[in-house]
């Protein structure tokens, strides 16, 4: 297949154009860089000796991605553009809103446009809200009671896929929920790379690590879980690439939505003892008062994917935070060197 990934310079698109060129496909990349670098694509050219059609356009506007698409022909689409910093979307929810759903609008239509049905979106567990169950399952209610901007924006999407698909049947969509996605290619060549201070956990860890910052401030450790710190489903970002694959191979006329998690919990102290194993470094840390928004437990039940798409994780949390501690150690400015 010849791919469309929408946001593919990104730490998620960046590792799925990989697995996709090294499984026999093509790959165009559409992004605005607004969070990430050309530098990502062209390693990724270099890691598979393979090239990357490259478009610099926004998707939210819509002459800007017809014109820089115009001659380039694809038959599938994997939409990973979009803003995703949590605390950010609270201080700027008409921003999130805007690019969040502006950018699936216009891509639905261009879709419709050159006929391409093939769809497979980026959405979140945080659809889910507060989890009503241990293990959190496809059936769970979604949209319900949601925090911040982007959940909300994420499960505005779904539901925009779902129309776009009842009126447009032959369109093949896939949402995938993914818990929290973490890890590097074991190069070390290919990572995350936020700008400024990390939001998620694992890249400021990494950073400590490296001695670009001082301490972990560790987000509340009175909730009920092993050790009264955040427990997550900490997924390694080459397992969630392997997950796009199975996704577009398997989608089907109509909307599947399916989890891309371990089934696995880690505390925020265990991911810190992980990923100093892993690394030989120290991460000092300090206990701080919750985080406004967050949840005590959110783990996948990763059983729906293993049944329909043939796909489960086969890489630890260990070597999650060995290939993240590859790329970080190489790069300790991320691609800025
Ligand atoms: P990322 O920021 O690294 O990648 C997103 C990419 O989209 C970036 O390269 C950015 O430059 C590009 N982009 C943003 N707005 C754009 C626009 N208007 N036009 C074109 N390109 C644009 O983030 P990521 O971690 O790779 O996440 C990819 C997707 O997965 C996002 O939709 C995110 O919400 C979703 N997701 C991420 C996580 C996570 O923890 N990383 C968890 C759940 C869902
Ligand atoms: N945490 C800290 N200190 C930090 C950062 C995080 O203690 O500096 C804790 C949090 O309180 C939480 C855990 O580490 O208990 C994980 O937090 P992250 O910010 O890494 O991840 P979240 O689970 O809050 O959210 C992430 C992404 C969302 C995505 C969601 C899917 O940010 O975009 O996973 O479950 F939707």
């Amino acid at each position: 297949m010849r791919v469309l990934l929408t946001g593919g310079a990104g730490y998620i698109g960046s590792h799925t154009a990989l697995v996709l060129l090294e499984q026999g496909h093509q790959v165009v990349v559409l992004d605005d860089l607004s969070n990430s670098s050309r530098e990502s694509v062209r390693r990724v050219e270099e890691l598979t000796g393979q090239e990357i059609v490259f478009v610099q356009a926004d998707l939210t506007d819509p002459h800007a991605t017809r014109a820089g698409l115009d001659d380039i022909a694809f038959d599938a689409v994997i939409h990973f553009a979009g803003l995703k910093a949590v605390g950010e979307s609270v201080e700027q929810p008409t921003r999130y809103y805007r690019v969040n759903l502006d950018s699936t609008l216009v891509l639905l239509d261009l879709m419709r446009e050159r006929d391409v049905t093939r769809l497979v979106f980026s959405s979140s567990a945080t659809v889910y809200g507060d989890p009503q169950t241990p293990l959190i399952a496809e059936t769970h209610p979604v949209g319900v009671g949601l925090t911040n901007p982007y959940g909300w924006s994420k499960a505005m999407n779904e539901q925009i896929i779902r129309d776009a698909a009842a009126a447009w049947p032959a369109l093949a969509a896939v949402n995938l929920r993914y818990f929290n996605p973490v890890g590097a290619h074991h190069s070390g060549r290919i990572g995350e790379d936020p700008s400024g201070i990390p939001n998620n956990l694992m890249p400021y860890v990494a950073q400590v690590a490296v001695g670009r910052r001082e301490r972990l401030a560790v987000f509340g450790d009175d909730y009920p879980t092993v050790d009264g710190t955040g427990v997550r489903d900490y997924i390694h970002v080459m397992d969630l690439a392997e997950g796009h694959v199975a996704a577009l191979t398997h989608a089907e006329p109509g909307v599947q939505a399916f989890n891309l998690g371990s089934g696995v919990g880690t505390s925020v102290l265990e991911a810190v003892r992980g990923f100093e194993e892993a690394s030989g470094r120290a991460v000092p840390y300090a206990i701080h008062p919750r985080r406004a928004g967050d949840l005590a437990t959110v783990v996948a039940d990763p059983a729906l994917a293993f049944e329909r798409l043939g796909w489960r994780t086969t890489r630890s949390f260990t070597e999650a935070c060995r290939d993240a501690w590859a790329w970080q150690s190489a790069n300790p400015r991320g691609y800025a060197g």
